[in-house]
């Protein structure tokens, strides 16, 4: 062997193993589901966050559904003692994190390189991006790509909308949609680029929606955290901008950066939290960016109607308010639009979902895009939804869910999009 092939050999194993340990390998961790019965029960759990198990609540403690804890390997005899000792039973959902992780990571590289858009595995930013691009290229009449920021690292924030140039001059109602905000929600970005194509490439069953609607998606709203997770850490959720943290924590949660009562319960101030809302609103370009849009285009004259998050998991249907027990001014009528678009989902496949307000079913978040939307009063309809599964998975849902996933999503967005446009003309 020459020494020059050698040395190539060995800068490319060299490369290999710095890629290799930059992931991180959540090997042995478990998903542990308890439900909790009692106010003991609940504050026992909850201060488990405090007590260095690095513990990572996948849904949040409340007594009104199961909660999902993540743990790492090296504590989990510990958490699981503490739970005994506090009358807590725990189920094991997920008995190998990691090997759930690689497992999907392998079939990912048997099935092809990552350049070619597909709905069976998940995509790199830079994937859905082209696709993005190459689909308004091929529709010229009915999509557009527009920048609207770059993120802290410096990727475009890219947003397309869809909808016929209407030349009558009348105003169509315009629907705003938040993917990807969400860094290892891997099944946002992934349904709602099947939206996109859904919408273009099968015209002949959406004339009336592309007649009668604008729909703007931002597929990868956070594209440092999402790309993070291919990188480094699958399980990553904020945004990655450095916070000067003395223990170099980094990021914020961009769902907690909107300003509505910014600050307030389900936030944190601290910045090695995930559910940290940054030094003040709209610290990040990628929440400012999507304020300084959707108030540009009410400037230009857009009729915003409906703001959609779309997050994982849960399969909730979630309305206003994130950040308080009380119910919204409107909240008959966006429980009513939350059930047009339930019921639809759960005709394609049979998927359950829950609708209610985030604080009803869930536990308080306040600064998610949801309540600024409805709480700025640009938006009348404003909603999370929070797609498969209910924990079986978590995070790490299979890539053989996203089309069935993607479809009955769709059908929702179909269905409250005609019930828009029939009850405004
Ligand atoms: N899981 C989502 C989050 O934590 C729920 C968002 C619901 N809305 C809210 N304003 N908290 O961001
Ligand atoms: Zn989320």
């Amino acid at each position: 062997m020459s020494s020059k092939y050698l040395m190539l050999l060995l800068a490319l194993a060299a490369v290999y193993t710095a890629a290799a340990e930059n992931l991180e390998s959540y090997e042995g961790a478990q998903l542990l589901r308890v439900k909790l019965s009692t106010p003991a029960q609940l504050k026992a759990i909850s201060i488990l966050e405090t007590l260095n198990f690095k513990v990572d609540f996948w849904l949040e403690p409340s007594t009104k559904h199961p909660v999902d804890i993540y743990v790492p390997q090296q504590h989990l005899s510990s958490v699981k003692l503490y739970l005994k000792e506090h009358g807590i039973e725990h189920e094991v959902s997920i008995p190998d994190v990691g090997e759930l992780i690689s497992e999907q990571a392998r079939s990912v590289i048997g099935i092809q390189q990552d350049d070619e858009m597909t709905w069976d595995v998940y995509h790199r930013y830079d994937t859905i991006m082209t696709f993005v691009d190459r689909l308004a290229a091929d529709y010229p009449d009915l999509a557009t790509v527009e920048n609207y920021g770059v993120s802290t690292e410096g990727r475009p924030l890219n947003i397309i909308k869809i909808g016929r140039n209407d030349t009558s001059g009348k105003v169509k109602p315009a629907f705003f949609m938040d993917g990807g905000m969400h860094a290892r929600e891997w099944i946002s970005p992934a349904i709602v680029t099947w939206f996109m194509r859904e919408l273009l490439e099968n015209q002949a069953e959406n004339q009336d929606i592309l007649d009668g609607l604008d729909i703007y998606i931002t597929p990868i709203a956070n594209p440092d955290g999402y790309e993070f997770t291919r990188t480094n850490q699958r399980l990553w959720r904020k945004t990655r901008s450095n916070q000067n943290s003395p223990v170099g924590c980094m990021g914020v949660d961009p769902n907690r950066n909107f300003e509505v009562e910014w600050g307030g319960p389900g936030s944190s101030g601290d910045k090695c939290s995930d559910i940290y809302r940054g030094p003040e609103p709209w610290s990040e370009p990628e929440t400012r960016g999507i304020k300084e849009f959707v108030e540009r285009k009410l400037e230009q004259g857009v009729n915003w109607v409906a703001y959609f998050a779309v997050h994982s998991y849960a399969q909730m249907w979630l309305v206003p308010w994130g950040w308080t027990y009380d119910l919204p001014p409107t909240y008959e009528e966006l429980i009513q639009f939350g059930n047009v678009g339930a019921s639809a989902l759960t005709s394609i496949h049979g998927t359950r979902y829950d609708v209610g307000s985030v604080t009803e079913l869930l536990t308080p978040g306040s600064g998610g895009s949801d309540d600024w939307a409805y709480g700025s009063g640009i938006f009348r309809y404003s909603q999370t939804v929070e797609v498969r599964d209910t924990g079986r998975y978590g995070f790490v849902l299979p890539p053989d869910q996203i089309i069935p996933c993607a479809q009955e999503t769709f059908a929702a967005i179909q269905a409250v999009s005609r019930f828009i446009i029939t009850g405004q003309k």
